[in-house]
């Protein structure tokens, strides 16, 4: 069965209608309903990088659900020291489990996964590849603030090189027909590849390093931590550590609807001051990360979500 390793994966019309469900299943999500829609399905979760809300949204939405989880665990106490190779780990876990989430150090690893399982992988980041169940979370956020997700204009800031999470959601932004302006030191701009993909798609993508003076039109601003863990050298990133730092004085001329997004983890580059801000978005979108994932996994396990989801569980 097909996974989701990149945004390709999905459609518009699927991407919206992924979208629709989460919006349905909120009421799961906040443990207010439920509804054990993958009851008797387990989940496997193959982290083999840190992680705290990817694979913890991935196991609560499993859990609110009905559904079960398996983790690898900490790749320290797993047969990985003993050699075992990816290819081999993904054929055993595939016999355990319905779905497996995965996240690796190495860009194109969901893929190889892939290629070895049965059963869908869900790419919970490849190295400085790709992020596609976060680029849906993401969307979901961007469509609950603004209503639509045509025609915005987004500021993606910081790390726009090593930054998978950017790299998926510029893609996806672009086919949903959006204005996107790339604010990054010219150390971290995005990969000329991906640029060029953007363009192919009749994307007008402005680049600059300066993010101050592109915050006053902008409807939202999804800054982006610099990813120490994937520089070759420390000096490097010592030269653009620090590079961004948002405080709520610089949002002073902001439009009232422009939201401020981040992945997090976050370092410095957003004050604290911005988290009482009307723009800050960021634990909103954490928390979104529950409904995005519980609409995947029953999209890729081919369960229908209800239509209308009762206050009483199971259908209104
Ligand atoms: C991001 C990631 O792992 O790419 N985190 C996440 O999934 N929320 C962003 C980051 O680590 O900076």
């Amino acid at each position: 069965m097909a996974g989701l390793i990149t945004m390709d994966d999905l459609s518009n019309d699927e991407i919206l209608r992924i979208l629709d469900d989460a919006e349905r299943l909120l009421p799961v999500a906040q443990g207010k309903v439920y509804l054990p829609l993958l009851q008797g399905r387990i989940l496997g979760n193959l982290f083999f990088e840190p992680s705290t809300r990817t694979r913890m949204s991935f196991e609560t939405a499993m859990k609110r659900l009905g559904g079960d989880v398996v983790n690898l665990g900490d790749v320290k106490t797993s047969s990985v020291v003993k050699g075992e190779t990816l290819y081999d780990t993904i054929q055993m876990v595939d016999g355990y489990t319905d779905i497996i989430a995965m996240r690796h150090p190495r860009q194109g690893a969901a893929q190889y996964a892939q290629d070895a399982a049965t059963v869908p992988i869900l790419n919970g980041g490849d190295g400085a590849g790709h992020h596609p169940t976060q680029t849906m979370l993401d969307l979901f956020t961007i469509r609950q603030a603004h209503g639509k997700l045509d025609g915005l204009k987004v500021v993606l800031a910081g790390d726009l090189r090593y930054g998978r999470t950017v790299h998926s959601l510029s893609h996806a932004l672009t086919r949903f027909g959006c204005e996107l302006i790339f604010a990054s030191p010219r150390l971290l701009k995005m990969p000329a590849e991906i640029v060029e993909d953007l363009n192919s798609h009749g994307s007008s993508v402005v680049e600059t390093e300066d993010l101050l003076s592109s915050i006053h039109d902008a409807d939202v601003i999804y800054m982006t931590r610099i990813q120490k863990e994937r520089f070759a050298d420390e000096d490097e990133y010592t030269k653009v550590a620090g590079a961004y730092k948002l405080h709520a004085k610089n949002l002073e001329g902001a439009k009232e609807s422009m939201i401020i997004m981040h992945p997090l983890p976050r370092v410095d580059e957003i004050h604290p001051s911005v988290d009482t801000t009307r723009h800050a978005r960021y634990f909103e979108q954490a928390f979104n990360g529950v409904v995005a994932r519980m609409a995947l996994l029953c999209n890729l396990l081919d369960i229908e979500v209800p239509a209308s989801i009762g206050p009483e569980g199971g259908d209104a």
